[in-house]
């Protein structure tokens, strides 16, 4: 039985296109800034993103973690969106590396705003811990930020003098979905780190942008932490292919998770809020049951998707094509929901 993928949108292979890019880049060390690919690649996303400076971190983790160290660091708080990533899903690096407590924001759909921000801002007394950073994720569970919002927050941070950092592990899936360019939401905040090992479907690495200075203490940063890579060239030829050749496909991977979401919402037996999949994420439930029992009857037909308590995250990416959609959906269809509850 073919099982079709849509744990996560990081399983994709590189396509043979990326691979002859990789076989055929030129390296060098970059530990000596001696590996022309990762130099061009790096120049990229500078420009892409309207930074002065970017460089090629081994993961999205390491591409907040380094912000988080430089721009909040010890004694010091950063305010985020309490179902995010770096509280969530990093192995607590925020309190245990950086050294900066997290304090994690509820707001409705995950977007923070100035107005749900400025009351967790500390006063400046001297032991407070210091109110230094807002970290926002861009998307985050799918969903894109208004720009409003980030402006607002770009606004609050300099009336009181903190620096924002955007986790845009999927900024390019928001870019794609609000036609916002991608400078225009970096500018909201002083650093921004974007995955190419997403959505874009390279297999390894993020891109950390900001000044030329955080540039060059981050670069420190990412040796100290082990993650100074020599001959990444090879990596970095499948960053550069995938920006040059899939971002404006990731529209593709959002129609497929509209249609998916459309087609469990017609089933009756799921419930999904289709207006809320506004990228390649969504999420769905049944009546009474656990994340896990779905994932286990989805799993028996050949779908692979991942959930916690009862909420089940599909995600449609770069190795899912249309007739694997169809298929997608005509399994949904034949799935009869007794076997939810057996
Ligand atoms: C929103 C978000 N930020 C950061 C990361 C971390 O990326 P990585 O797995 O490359 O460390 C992920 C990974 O799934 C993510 O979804």
């Amino acid at each position: 039985m073919r099982m079709y993928d849509l744990i996560s949108d990081t399983v994709t292979k590189p396509t043979p296109a990326m691979r002859k890019a990789m076989a055929q880049a030129e390296v060098g060390d970059d530990v000596y800034f001696e590996d022309p690919t990762v130099n061009r690649l790096e120049a990229m996303a500078a420009e892409l993103l309207g930074k002065e400076k970017a460089l090629f971190v081994t993961s999205g983790s390491m591409g907040n973690l380094i912000p988080l160290y430089l721009q909040a660091g010890r004694g010091s708080e950063v305010l985020a969106h309490s179902d995010s990533h770096i509280i969530q899903h990093e192995v607590g690096a925020v309190a245990a590396i950086a050294g900066t407590t997290p304090i994690g924001i509820p707001a409705p759909r995950g977007l923070l705003s100035a107005e749900l921000i400025e009351p967790h801002i500390k006063p400046p007394i001297y032991y407070l811990a210091k109110s230094s950073l807002i970290e926002v994720e861009n998307t985050i569970g799918g969903i894109c930020y208004p720009l409003e919002n980030l402006k607002g927050i770009r606004e609050l941070a300099d009336r009181h003098g903190m620096k924002v950092h955007m986790d845009g592990a999927r900024l390019w899936n928001a870019v794609v979905a609000t036609k916002v360019d991608a400078a225009t939401l970096a500018a909201q905040a002083d650093t921004v780190t974007f995955c190419l090992s997403k959505g874009l479907g390279a297999p390894v690495g993020s891109m950390l942008c900001g000044t030329k200075d955080f540039i060059a203490n981050a670069r420190a940063i990412r040796k100290m932490l082990g993650g100074g890579m020599r001959q990444a060239g090879i990596l970095a030829a499948a960053g550069i292919h995938a920006l040059e050749h899939h971002v404006t496909r990731l529209a593709d991977d959002h129609a497929h998770a509209r249609r998916i979401a459309e087609t469990l919402h017609a089933t009756g037996w799921a419930h999904v809020d289709v207006e809320d999949v506004e990228t390649n994420i969504l999420f769905f439930s049944v009546d009474s049951c656990s994340a896990q029992k779905i994932e286990e009857v989805f799993g028996s037909h050949g779908i692979r998707c991942s959930g916690e308590g009862t909420q089940v995250r599909m995600v449609t990416n770069l190795d899912l094509h249309e007739e694997d959609i169809e298929q997608v959906c005509a399994i949904i269809r034949s799935i009869d929901p007794k076997e939810f509850h057996r």
